[in-house]
């Protein structure tokens, strides 16, 4: 049996160099999650969101990024969630896409806003109709008695809606972050890694640097 904590991976030698990187970050993480993709990273689309509390404190959980374009990085979720309350007083955030096995990973900093809401309807609509109660039933991250409790509700609104429409609830929508930072991060032998940053300038442009492993 192998200690998971003893594991010493080569993370072999692709490399990522300032000759091959796209002068766009954007275009470039568009590459690199097809890439991702392609290579059957699971969930390539998942990323570590992590938020600052009203009360300062960090928190992080995973959400699926839906939309990536140069107006930024949009996820859907419950705006009085935990996640939600922490980006009414801190809309600033911090991403990661931890694409393990293809040895790689994005970061991201930038700021949070909140989605028109047509783009959230349009979304909460294309969504699997159980998946739509649910977003309905859950008031996301406030504690709840039991699992039943939950489910006899998911039961109640199944009733209500019938065969009808599930409509949006005005607590659930989008985010679009827009970056202020991009790293990109190419694991390499004996944890000589290749790391280019790029960061958004006063003019809009991005300038780009590596940092050390
Ligand atoms: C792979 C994966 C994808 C997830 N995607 C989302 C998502 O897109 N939106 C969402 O609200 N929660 C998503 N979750 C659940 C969140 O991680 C989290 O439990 C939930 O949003 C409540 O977070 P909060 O209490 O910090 O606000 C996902 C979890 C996992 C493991």
């Amino acid at each position: 049996m192998t200690d998971p904590l003893q594991r010493h991976t080569d993370y072999g030698q692709q490399p990522l160099l300032e000759s091959e990187i796209l002068g766009d970050p954007i275009a470039q993480f568009q590459l690199w999650l097809q890439q991702a993709d392609e290579s059957g990273v699971y969930e390539p689309n998942a990323m570590v969101l992590s938020t600052i509390d009203p009360d300062g404190l960090p928190s992080s959980r995973t959400v699926l990024l839906r939309g990536l374009d140069e107006s930024g990085l949009e996820f859907f979720t419950n705006y009085s969630s935990e996640k939600g309350r922490a980006l009414l007083a801190h809309p600033e955030v911090s991403v990661v896409f931890p694409w393990y096995t293809i040895h790689r990973q994005v970061i991201v900093r930038g700021v949070a806003q909140p989605t028109d809401p047509a783009v959230s309807d349009a979304y909460f609509a294309s969504r699997p109709r159980g998946s739509q109660i649910a977003a309905v039933a859950s008031e996301q991250s406030r504690p709840i008695a039991s699992r039943d409790l939950l489910e006899q509700r998911v039961r109640d609104l199944e009733a209500q809606f019938g065969d009808g429409t599930v409509p949006r609830p005005e607590t659930w929508g989008g985010y679009r972050i827009r970056p202020s930072r991009i790293e990109f991060w190419q694991g390499r032998s004996s944890r000589m890694h290749d790391r280019l940053r790029f960061t958004r300038t006063d003019g809009d442009d991005w300038q780009r640097e590596r940092l050390q492993p």
